[in-house]
């Protein structure tokens, strides 16, 4: 009769020396040496797993079926700081951000429960006590035989690309911002006619108040009504004239001395992803010798970016392969920069030229048609000029101009 035998093995699943699993073998000696040599595999792929995971450039981790974690790489550990035995199970959650936690679960769980793929971002307590945005990809692990066994997911710092996302963020809050105030400018009539409506009518109102006052005797009645009329009024100017203020609230636009370069990488840092997107190829043209402007940053990169976008928008009818921006940034004479953005699109009718910086304007669906008459106030504003033209080989150029700071 065989001795049974007992077996230690490391499982690479649960990360940590398991409880000795006895196995009872009472077989024939060939099939003996078949489980023994299938086990001794196992315990080889799962050394070779662990190295490969440890040496992985990411984080690595696994659950088993029931959502605990089981096993976490060297490179998760190394992160964290924190050791094996505090990670395993829920341990990890400690060390995500308590505001980033429960979601984080929740969306961790119904995954788990669907046996879908999912991903989540989260921020994740480093060793050195700061947080920093992961990016946690999750898959589901089967058995050869096809069952569940849980899941196994890798994390990547992407602390850097949120970074870039939120100062994206702000600056297209700023922009917006910047469109209200320059928008401003062609309400202004509008606005005229709103508040010079009530002013009117609170004019002849007390005229016609003086007349049945100076009446004998004088009809008080018809005077309290045309009062409270009048009041009415004035509360309605003073409403058009709030609304006029919130309009302005915020930042003061500010002129300071730019490098133009640096504007254009702005505006294409924030449109590259959307070219990308819209298989449209970019490309910049900068001229390191450029000489500084005085402006609103702002207000360029609000220009330059309604001129890329009405660019993206130009090359959407043609191929993929076709489909080309291209900004320049260059000297023109000795006192002007020229910030030029060329479209391999549709070109502009030549029946349109007279209108497209009109407010207003627009052939597109969702267009306000506004960007360009903005742009066109914004450049003007600045003592530039703002052009556009069709190209020979195809498409439109916008060019605007900018006086280069004066030396004195
Ligand atoms: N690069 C271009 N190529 C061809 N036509 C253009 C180009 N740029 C602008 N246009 C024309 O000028 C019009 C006005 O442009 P504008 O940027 O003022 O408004 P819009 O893009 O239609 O709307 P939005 O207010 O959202 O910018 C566009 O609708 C389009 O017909
Ligand atoms: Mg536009």
């Amino acid at each position: 009769m065989t001795q049974p035998r007992t077996r230690n093995r490391t499982s690479a699943a649960s990360g940590h020396r398991k409880e000795a699993s006895s196995v009872q073998v009472d077989a024939s000696p060939g099939l003996r040496e078949l489980l023994e040599r299938s086990e001794i595999a196992l315990g080889e792929s799962e050394d070779r797993f662990r190295l490969m995971a440890d040496a992985a450039p990411v984080m690595i981790w696994m659950s088993g079926p029931d959502k605990l974690c089981t096993y976490f790489n060297r490179n998760w550990l190394n992160f964290t700081g924190r050791p094996l035995e505090s990670e395993i199970g829920e341990g990890w959650t400690e060390g995500v951000h308590p505001d980033d936690l429960r979601q984080c679960l929740d969306r961790y769980v119904a995954a788990f429960d669907a046996r879908q793929e999912f991903q989540l971002e989260y921020r994740l307590r480093r060793a050195d006590g700061a947080f920093r945005w992961v990016l946690d990809t999750g898959v589901c692990r089967l058995g050869i035989d096809g069952t569940f066994e849980g899941y196994i997911g890798s994390c990547v710092d992407i602390t850097d690309r949120k970074r870039a996302e939120m100062e994206a963020h702000d600056l297209r809050r700023e922009l917006a911002h910047v469109s209200r105030v320059a928008a401003l400018g062609e309400l202004t009539a509008s606005l005229a006619h709103e508040i010079n409506q009530p002013l009117t009518a609170i004019l002849s109102n007390s005229q016609a108040a003086q007349r049945l006052l100076a009446k004998a005797p004088p009809d008080l009645d018809e005077v309290r009504e045309i009062l409270r009329d009048i009041a009415e009024d004035d509360k309605r100017a003073v409403e058009v004239i709030r609304r006029l203020r919130a309009l302005l609230k915020r930042e003061n636009l500010e002129r300071c001395r730019l490098q133009p370069n640096e504007v254009v990488e702005k505006v294409v840092q924030l449109v590259t992803h959307d070219a990308a997107l819209r298989q449209v190829s970019l490309s910049v043209h900068l001229d390191p010798t450029l000489p500084p402007v005085i402006g609103d940053r702002v207000q360029l990169q609000q220009v330059l970016l309604n001129l890329m976008l009405n660019g993206l928008d130009a090359v959407r009818d043609v191929a993929p392969q076709d489909r080309k921006l291209k900004v320049r940034a260059r000297k023109k004479g000795a006192s002007t920069v020229e910030v030029a953005v060329t479209d391999s699109g549709t070109g502009i009718p030549n029946d349109a030229f007279p209108r497209i910086f009109e407010p207003f304007y627009t052939t597109k669906p969702d267009g306000l048609g506004m960007g360009l008459s903005i742009s066109r106030s914004i450049i003007e504003a600045h003592g530039g000029r703002i052009s556009a033209g069709n190209n020979p080989e195809g498409g439109a150029t916008f060019c605007f101009t900018l006086p280069v700071e004066a030396t004195s």
